[in-house]
């Protein structure tokens, strides 16, 4: 049996899961795993090749020749998709609009899922996600369950998304994450949902330092 530690991190779009699941891992000397990035990347390859996202078999086909890699520098992931750096265009608008439909997807959630435990298996990691802590490692010793108002949420976005794109408003974001919230808490497959064993971490108060203390605080049991 493995007695590798695995921090599941869950939780609505933009409320600061990476920067915690970053800080924690940089912490622990953890593996960093953001699992967003997997879909935004299956995303960018469906859009790119235009795959119909109701032909089952197109998107069996397009799956295969989907390869995905981390590569990890000071616990900032970066993708790959077939050997090309995409962590900046996965975070654009037309994959993001687009990433919900894509991640309801029955077939794209196993074969992410199979690759995610994969990744888990034996290393310590922290992954952050929306199923993580229910789905993919229902077993991890810690899981967080992250939540922020969304008014904060969107703004905290904007400013991060903005520099990028000049035309952008902190309406469209704020509808984009609505609709986000909403189409990954009411999928069919794995929706988002806290896990019974998850600790709650609502941060729409809290500076990214005072949430690393609040989560390595509870995290103290599991980590000896
Ligand atoms: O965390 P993020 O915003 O980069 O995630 C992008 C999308 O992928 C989000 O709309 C929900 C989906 N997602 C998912 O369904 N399951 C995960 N484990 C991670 C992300």
């Amino acid at each position: 049996m493995s007695s590798n530690v695995v921090v599941a991190i869950d939780g609505y779009s933009s409320c600061g899961k990476s920067t915690l699941a970053k800080a924690l891992a940089k912490k622990l000397h953890f593996i960093y795993v953001d699992s967003g990035a997997m879909y935004r990347a299956v995303t960018l390859y469906f859009l790119r090749n235009n795959v119909d996202l109701k032909d089952e078999e197109a998107i069996l086909a397009a799956l295969k020749d989907v390869h995905l890699n981390f590569h990890s520098r000071d616990y900032n992931s970066h993708i790959l998709l077939n050997d090309e750096e995409v962590s900046d265009e996965i975070r654009l608008m037309p994959v993001s609009e687009n990433v919900s439909a894509v991640a309801a997807l029955k077939s794209v959630r196993h074969e992410m899922v199979k690759q995610q435990q994969r990744m888990g298996a034996s290393k310590n990691i922290v992954m952050d996600g929306r199923d993580i802590g229910t789905a993919v490692f229902p077993n991890a010793q810690v899981k967080v369950f992250m939540t922020a108002d969304p008014k904060v949420r969107a703004e905290r976005r904007f400013k991060e998304l903005s520099p990028a794109n000049p035309d952008l408003t902190l309406e469209d974001v704020f509808e984009n994450l609505a609709h986000r919230d909403y189409a990954d808490t009411t999928r069919a497959e794995s929706p988002l949902t806290r896990a019974a064993d998850a600790i709650i971490l609502d941060n729409t108060n809290l500076t990214p330092e005072q949430q690393l203390d609040f989560a390595l605080e509870k995290l103290k049991p599991f980590l000896k």
